[in-house]
C-alpha cells in the first residue's frame, strides 16, 4: 500500500492481475490495424493467421507440445469445461456395459471451474468419485488410483489449489492412474487444472503425463477471457462449442486474436521469468509467514510449507470472519482475499480449508495473500503491520485461549 500514498497494495493476483505493458502493446495492433478474420484467404487475414499461429508457437514451446494440440478458449473455466464434458460426451456410448455414462475421479479440493462441471455430469447419469486430500491439501496419488473403476474414463487433478496454493504430484498421480487403469482394463485420460501454475511451475505436459491441460492468461499479466486447453494428439474430444470449426473443430467461432495473442505473449514472458523469480517470491513469502506467526501467535498458516508455490499463502484468525478482517485491510490500501474470489461473495466457509479438516467457523475466518511481479518487501511489512491492529480492533487478537 505504501503507507504515505495511495498506491493499492495489491495482494490478490491468484485472483486475478493487471495486463502488462509490453503484453498489451503486442496486443494493440490486432484490435484495428490487423483486424482480419484469420480464416479468409485476402493479405490482411494473413496478419491475423500470422498473430494466432506465433501465439500457439509460444504456448506449445512452453508446454513441450506440438502446436496442433494448443487450443485457444475463453478463458480457464471454458477449458475445464470442455475438458471434462468434452471427454464425457465422446466417451459416451463407448462402454455399453456401464448403466450410468462412466465415472469421473477428482479432488475434493478443485477450483469450482471443475467442481460444478463434474457435478454437472453426475445430473446427467455419470458417477464421481471426490478423492480427500490430507491436512496440508495434498492428495494422496495412490488414493487417486485406487478410485480407478473398469468404466472410468477421467482424473482431473489440479497443479497448484488457488486458495492455499499446495502443488500437487501430478506426474505421480497420472503415472498411478495409468497403471491402475491398465490393471482394470480402464482407458482413463488425465486432466490437470494448471491455470494456478502457469509462471510459477514447469508446465511440460510429458513430464507432467497429462493428456489435457487448462490454462488462463489473465494470471499471468494476460488479458482475461482468453484461455488454453491443451490436448493431446489422438484425444477424442466432443467439442463444447460447435460451428465454423476453428481451432481444429475443437472450439468453434472466430478467434480472439488479440487476446490470444496476449496469452501467447503473457505465457512466454512468465515462463522466461520464472526461474529468477523463485529466490524472490520465497523470501518474500518467508517474510510473510514468519512475520505473521510472530506478531499474531493464535494466527493459523493453511498449507503445505514446502509443497506451495510461495506467491499464495493462507491463513486463519480464530474467531474471526475473513470479511471484517478484508475489508480493514482494505481500508489500508491493501488489496487481499478470502479463500477463492468467485465465493468470496458468499459466506460460505470454503471447500478447499473443509476437506482439509478444518472446523467451519475457522474456515470463515481465512485471508489469502498472494503475490505477484510488482510486491516488494515493503508491501509486505505494510500487511504485518496492519493486520495486528486490524485483529486488535477487531477484539479477536490477543485471544487468549484462541476461543
Ligand atoms: C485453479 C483455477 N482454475 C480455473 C480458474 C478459472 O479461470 P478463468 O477465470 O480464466 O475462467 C481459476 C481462476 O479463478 C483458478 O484459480
Amino acid at each position: 500500500m505504501h503507507m504515505n500514498d495511495d498506491r493499492i497494495n495489491y495482494l490478490d493476483h491468484a485472483a486475478t492481475t493487471p495486463v502488462r505493458e509490453d503484453v498489451l502493446e503486442k496486443m494493440l495492433p490486432y484490435f484495428s490495424q490487423k483486424f482480419g478474420n484469420p480464416s479468409s484467404l485476402y493479405a490482411l487475414a494473413g496478419e491475423a493467421r500470422y498473430g494466432l499461429d506465433e501465439a500457439r508457437e509460444q504456448v506449445a514451446a512452453v508446454l513441450g507440445s506440438r502446436t496442433g494440440e494448443v487450443v485457444f478458449t475463453g478463458g480457464g473455466s471454458e477449458s475445464n469445461n470442455t475438458a471434462i464434458k468434452g471427454v464425457a460426451a465422446a466417451r459416451q456410448g463407448l462402454s455399453p456395459g456401464s448403466r450410468s455414462g462412466g465415472h469421473v475421479i477428482t479432488s475434493a479440493i478443485e477450483h469450482h471451474a471443475v467442481i460444478h462441471p463434474v457435478e454437472q455430469l453426475e445430473k446427467m447419469g455419470y458417477e464421481a468419485t471426490y478423492v480427500g486430500v490430507d491436512g496440508a491439501g495434498r492428495v494422496d496419488p495412490d488414493e487417486f488410483a485406487a478410485a480407478v473403476r473398469p468404466d472410468t474414463f477421467l482424473a482431473s487433478v489440479m497443479l497448484v489449489n488457488n486458495e492455499v496454493g499446495t502443488i500437487q504430484n501430478v506426474s505421480a498421480v497420472s503415472q498411478r492412474v495409468r497403471d491402475a487403469a491398465d490393471r482394470v482394463g480402464a482407458n482413463v485420460l488425465i486432466h490437470t487444472d494448471a491455470v494456478q501454475a502457469a509462471g510459477k511451475l514447469s508446465l511440460n505436459v510429458d513430464d507432467l503425463g497429462v493428456d489435457l491441460m487448462s490454462l488462463s492468461a489473465h494470471k499471468i499479466y494476460g488479458p482475461k477471457g482468453v484461455g488454453v486447453l491443451f490436448v493431446r494428439r489422438g484425444t477424442e474430444l466432443e467439442p463444447l462449442i460447435a460451428g465454423g470449426g476453428q481451432e481444429g473443430q475443437m472450439r468453434s467461432g472466430t478467434e480472439n486474436v488479440a487476446a490470444i495473442v496476449g496469452m501467447g505473449e503473457a505465457l512466454t514472458l512468465s515462463e522466461a521469468e520464472r526461474p529468477s523469480n523463485r529466490a524472490r517470491f520465497h523470501e518474500l513469502s518467508e517474510r510473510l509467514v514468519e512475520g505473521i506467526a510472530e506478531r499474531v501467535p493464535n494466527s493459523r498458516f493453511n498449507g503445505h510449507h514446502t509443497d506451495r508455490v510461495p506467491e499464495i499463502a493462507n491463513f486463519s484468525f480464530p474467531g474471526v470472519e475473513g470479511e471484517p478482517v478484508l475489508l480493514g485491510l482494505d481500508f489500508k490500501g491493501i488489496a487481499a482475499s478470502s479463500g477463492s474470489a468467485c465465493s468470496s461473495a458468499s459466506l460460505e466457509p470454503s471447500h478447499v480449508l473443509l476437506a482439509m479438516g478444518m472446523s467451519p467457523e475457522l474456515a470463515v475466518g481465512s485471508v489469502r495473500i498472494s503475490m505477484g511481479r510488482e510486491t516488494t518487501g515493503t508491501d509486505i511489512d505494510d500487511v504485518l503491520q496492519v493486520l495486528p491492529e486490524i485483529l486488535e480492533q477487531l477484539g479477536t487478537f490477543p485471544a487468549a485461549g484462541g476461543n
